[in-house]
């Protein structure tokens, strides 16, 4: 039994790269690990959020861990914010990192191109990051393809403490999907699928009505010629689609191009609508079940709970190692 956690922002709705890439892993593995899932609302902050618009956000995310098959009773669910040992070991871990280190990272420079004023904590974040894991003395953690970078540095701050002070915090691994690890754009086959994008077409939300479902994917680019061939090289936008119909049927991307050979792609994206469609009805259904019972409130302040027992353990032996005179 491994201890695992993961997180995700409360920044906009959720969507189905956030599901194929991370959620479904945090269920897949609640049954064999010790699992602690959070909303990371202290990241969400790197970038201005309407204090309404955050509660909102928060609140909805924590419901859809829950819609998308987290038990309560098995993984803890909590608020990043409810835990204060991630912003303390946050802001130890951030007297370790290197300014360089930090300015390599691609979430950074993507976030903060063009802009003439960047916040410090969105330079920061992947020491909140790391903290993050690291008070749990994390073994996996689930995420897409664009956390592995922040993963490294975890690691090698990790390292970097033990080295130092002493073997205190545990090295985690990645654990990232082989099929979905990064869902593209519905606009172009060459972005990652992301909340933050202008285009509200180019993503699919975990919360679309089964109409704007069918529209989107309608309306989603596909390459030139008319196979479905997967081919992510030279048929981005296909192959992406069909990665996404896999995902959300169940099927291995050589069975959806065996089933759909010699077929156009008019057909194709009408079942694809149909088979995410399904896959979300489940799971909306629950969504609204979460939200009009008010239970959220009482499993996010148990996960806490829970979460708080590891975290101020992990954060207790890391002052003692580096120095810091203990409170009688
Ligand atoms: P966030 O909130 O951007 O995304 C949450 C998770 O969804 C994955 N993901 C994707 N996977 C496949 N295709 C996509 N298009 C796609 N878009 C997003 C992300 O890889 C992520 O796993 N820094 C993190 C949150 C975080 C965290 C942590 C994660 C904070 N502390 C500790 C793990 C452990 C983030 O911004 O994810």
């Amino acid at each position: 039994r491994q201890r695992v956690l993961s997180g995700i922002q409360p920044s906009g709705k959720l969507t189905l790269g956030n599901y194929i890439g991370a959620m479904k892993n945090f269920v897949a593995l609640q049954d064999e690990h010790e699992c602690f899932y959070m909303v990371v609302d202290l990241h969400a902050i790197t970038v201005p959020q309407e204090p309404a618009a955050l509660r909102e956000q928060s609140e909805s995310v924590a419901a859809l861990f829950v819609a998308a098959g987290l038990d309560p009773a098995k993984a803890a669910i909590f608020m990043q914010s409810h835990v204060p040992a991630h912003a303390e070991l946050g802001w130890l871990l951030t007297t370790m990192a290197y300014m360089g280190e930090l300015e390599r990272m691609t979430q950074f420079k993507d976030k903060s191109e063009g802009k003439e004023a960047v916040g410090a904590g969105l330079f920061v974040y992947p020491s909140l990051m790391a903290a993050d894991i690291l008070l749990y003395k994390t073994n996996l953690v689930p995420v897409g393809d664009d956390q592995k970078q922040h993963l490294e540095l975890t690691r090698d701050l990790a390292g970097r403490f033990n080295y130092r002070y002493g073997e205190t915090l545990v090295v985690p691994e990645p654990f990232i999907p082989k099929v979905g690890a990064r869902i593209m754009a519905l606009d172009d086959g060459t972005k990652k699928m992301s909340k933050s994008s202008p285009n509200a077409g180019s993503f699919i939300t975990l919360l679309d009505t089964p109409d704007d479902i069918r529209k989107k994917i309608s309306r989603a680019k596909t390459d030139l010629g008319r196979e479905i061939q997967f081919d992510p090289q030279n048929k981005p936008e296909v192959s992406n689609l069909m990665t996404i119909f896999a995902q959300c049927s169940g099927q291995t991307v050589e069975q959806v191009q065996t089933a759909y050979d010699g077929q156009g792609y008019g057909a194709f994206k009408k079942d694809l609508a149909e088979v995410v469609v399904q896959a979300l009805e489940p799971l909306q259904r629950k969504y609204q079940e979460v939200r009009s019972s008010g239970e959220i409130h009482r499993i996010l302040k148990e996960g806490a709970e829970r979460a708080n027992v590891v975290a101020e353990e992990t954060l207790r032996s890391v002052k003692e190692a580096m120095g810091f005179l203990p409170r009688a």
